[in-house]
């Protein structure tokens, strides 16, 4: 099976068996997961893997445009529709006839659109804006969100017919800090990609480098470890990356629960004030009478502190 989706984890293995499930058949596909997670990734692999590959695929933001714009894109319209509309053109759903389109931020979609998208699901047809000819396509529909769907269904911001529509089957990516298994694969292909890219060759992270990306609790994913690691790459004067060549903010603990993939909840005064103590006797080189200086207490106060 081709992909170039990388990982090995429990959570990335069932996704990429899900995907090659689904490829195969025109089952409408809904792919969730937090930004960076790889959603756009996954539905190119499912149009890669399916006997639509090579045909056309077109991807819309459904988020980025006015639903004025993203309608007339999405079913084009006739000439004189509106103002500005000085020729007849054809949207999305024409243009990916035979293929597939990938609905991007699906979540954002205007109520309005969300009903005109609702009828083509159903009826694969439609009329462009302004004309009164039906057209009928053959498009597979992929689409995406970052959202919790059920809970704009709640706040009354998503239609729940058009819900089911789209979510024949959920393909939802877990974040990278609930498959940290899976970092350190990344990173080296990442820095493989960017070794070359650069023309950096043999350039590689430390030990202690990576240990600094483990601890790292990676809200914006596999995107964010990317650029943390071209970032590196780019800026590395040496031969072996180090934690310092990562900004500031890889590089300071996480004390928030959701923060970390370990801590699940807020870590009580005595336990933060240990895990300070214990850094900053790291930091001296394990010299207890040089921490206790630094922390600004007695070396017997620094004994009890670490327990
Ligand atoms: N499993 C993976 N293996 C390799 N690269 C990955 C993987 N997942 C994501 N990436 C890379 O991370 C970046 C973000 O992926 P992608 O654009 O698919 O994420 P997304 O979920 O669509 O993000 P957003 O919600 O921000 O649109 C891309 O550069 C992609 O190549
Ligand atoms: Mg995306």
């Amino acid at each position: 099976m081709k992909t170039n989706i990388i990982g090995s984890s429990a959570a990335i293995t069932s996704v990429l068996s899900l995907v090659s499930k689904v490829a195969s058949n025109d089952v409408t596909v809904l792919i969730t997961g937090e930004s960076g997670t790889g959603k756009e990734m996954v539905a190119e692999t499912i149009l890669q893997q399916s006997p639509r590959k090579g045909r056309p695929f077109l991807k819309m933001n459904c988020a980025a445009i006015p639903s004025e714009l993203l309608e007339s894109q999405m079913f084009g319209h006739e000439r004189g529709a509106f103002t500005g509309a000085v020729s007849r053109q054809e949207g999305c759903f024409e243009r990916a006839d035979t293929g597939a389109l990938f609905l991007d931020e699906i979540g954002d979609m205007a109520m309005m659109t969300q009903t005109k998208l609702l009828r083509v699901l159903q009826e694969q047809e439609f009329e462009r804006i302004g004309g009164n000819e039906t057209i009928h396509v053959d498009v597979r529909i992929m689409a995406a969100t970052n959202k919790n769907l059920l809970e704009e269904i709640k706040r009354g911001r998503f239609r729940e017919d058009l819900y089911y529509r789209l979510n024949v089957v959920e393909i939802h990516i877990p974040p990278l800090r609930e498959r940290m298994d899976d970092l350190p694969e990344l990173v080296e292909n990442f820095v493989r990609e960017f070794n070359v890219k650069y023309n950096k060759p043999g350039l590689a992270l430390s030990a202690q480098a990576l240990q600094t990306l483990l601890n790292y609790a990676w809200p914006g994913n596999i995107r964010e470890l990317r650029n943390v690691i071209e970032r590196s790459i780019v800026l590395s004067r040496s031969m072996l990356i180090e934690p310092d060549d990562f900004p500031e903010k890889i590089r300071q603990p996480s004390i928030m629960p959701g923060e970390n993939n370990d801590s699940e909840r807020i870590l009580t005064l005595d336990e933060m004030e240990c895990m300070y103590v214990k850094k900053v006797l790291e930091y001296a080189g394990g010299n207890k009478l040089k921490a206790a200086r630094l922390l600004n207490i007695d070396p017997k106060t620094l004994r009890t502190k670490l327990g």
